[in-house]
């Protein structure tokens, strides 16, 4: 069964924001047991970019939103709602959605932030498009950002190499037709202690002990995190097209979450995805969790890779586990 929206509702808009420093893998190599060669061959990224110290999720999250906002020719105050998708907001309270409906004056808009690690971009789409398609809002705002350099223990090779930081922004509206097609979403909690941060919520406050056994950094069993993400992120992204009955040869573009170019690459190869059809910025900007489905878009917008109509895969996978996919013809 599909999961159809009440009304058309599709994307009107894109934008982005990524910090100005760029971090390449010989410069990670300077100050940890790594090299460019591991790097690239076993995830795909080249290099990422990475905040000033000082600057939180709503520096990112806000211009973003406003290149969205320019794009479509829209003023702040005529956002209904603003969704930010992050697991790295500036503070836990106020919400970043509080910090960014200031920051750009979106005076009518009330707003939350979503947790769903890699895969909240796609629950705020929905939730947000979900919002639209009822009828009570006209005009909504989605934000994915992630500044993971400041959850990232840089002493681990493990993980400091595979993060970035970025913010992607979209504007939600009704269309005559088309925008998102299917939906499908899923959480498994049973895969929560492969990838977690152990402290500073409320089942283990920060304490000056925490701190001291750096238990406010990501943590990834690696290998069984890329099981499941294969397995998962293929499947999901396969069921978007067998039941639109739409064929690989009609899906101009499939944009993946950017954790790994082999994750990437199987789902694609599951898709029967044709040379060229696959979205990739990871070996530029590497994994910016909540940001890269969002940047992507924007970026294959601004590279003539989408037009309106086109048919559209989004998928993600990440810590929870999360996943899911989005079905979607291109609007704007
Ligand atoms: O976005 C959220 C979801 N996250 C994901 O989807 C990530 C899923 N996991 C992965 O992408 C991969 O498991 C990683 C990229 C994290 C790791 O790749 P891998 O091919 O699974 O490598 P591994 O963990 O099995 O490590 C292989 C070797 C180890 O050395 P030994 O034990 O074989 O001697 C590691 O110590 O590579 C070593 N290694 C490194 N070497 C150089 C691990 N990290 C590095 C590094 N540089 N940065």
């Amino acid at each position: 069964m599909t999961r159809r929206l009440a009304r058309p509702v599709g994307i009107t808009a894109t934008g982005q924001h990524y910090p100005e420093r760029v971090y390449t893998n010989d410069d990670l190599a300077q100050f940890m047991d790594t090299n460019d060669e591991w790097i690239r061959t076993r995830t795909g990224i080249s290099q990422r970019r990475w905040v000033e110290p000082g600057q939180g999720a709503s520096d990112l999250a806000a211009p973003a939103l406003q290149m969205a906002l320019d794009r479509r020719g829209m003023k702040a105050d005529e956002l209904d709602a603003i969704i930010i998708a992050t697991v790295t907001p500036d503070t836990f309270f106020p919400s970043t959605a509080c910090r960014v409906q200031e920051k750009l004056g979106a005076t009518k808009a009330y707003g939350f932030d979503l947790s769903a690690a890699c895969s909240g971009f796609l629950y705020a789409l929905t939730t947000g498009a979900a919002l639209v398609a009822s009828g009570t809002h006209q005009k909504v705002a989605v934000v994915g950002v992630d500044i993971m350099s400041s959850i990232i223990n840089k002493e681990d090779r493990t993980t400091a190499v595979l993060f970035g930081d970025g913010a992607g922004a979209v504007i939600l509206e009704a269309v005559p037709e088309g925008g998102i097609l299917d939906f499908e979403h899923f959480i498994d909690g049973s895969g929560g202690c492969h990838l977690f941060m152990p402290a500073g919520g409320s089942a283990r406050p920060a304490s000056a002990e925490t701190v001291a056994a750096k238990e406010h950094f990501v943590v990834q069993h690696g290998q069984d995190v890329f099981k499941k993400a294969v397995r998962e992120m293929a499947e999901i992204s396969r069921l978007m097209l067998d039941r639109n009955q739409v064929s690989p040869d009609d899906l101009k573009l499939f944009v993946p979450h950017q954790a790994n170019l082999r994750i990437m690459d199987a789902a694609a190869k599951r898709l029967e995805l044709a040379e060229g059809r696959m979205m990739v910025n990871i070996n530029e900007f590497a994994n910016t969790t909540a940001a890269t489905i969002p940047t992507a878009l924007h970026q294959a917008q601004e590279q003539g890779r989408l037009g309106k109509g086109d048919t559209v895969v989004l998928s993600a996978f990440g810590a929870g586990f999360t996943w899911g996919a989005v079905l979607l013809k291109w609007s704007c």
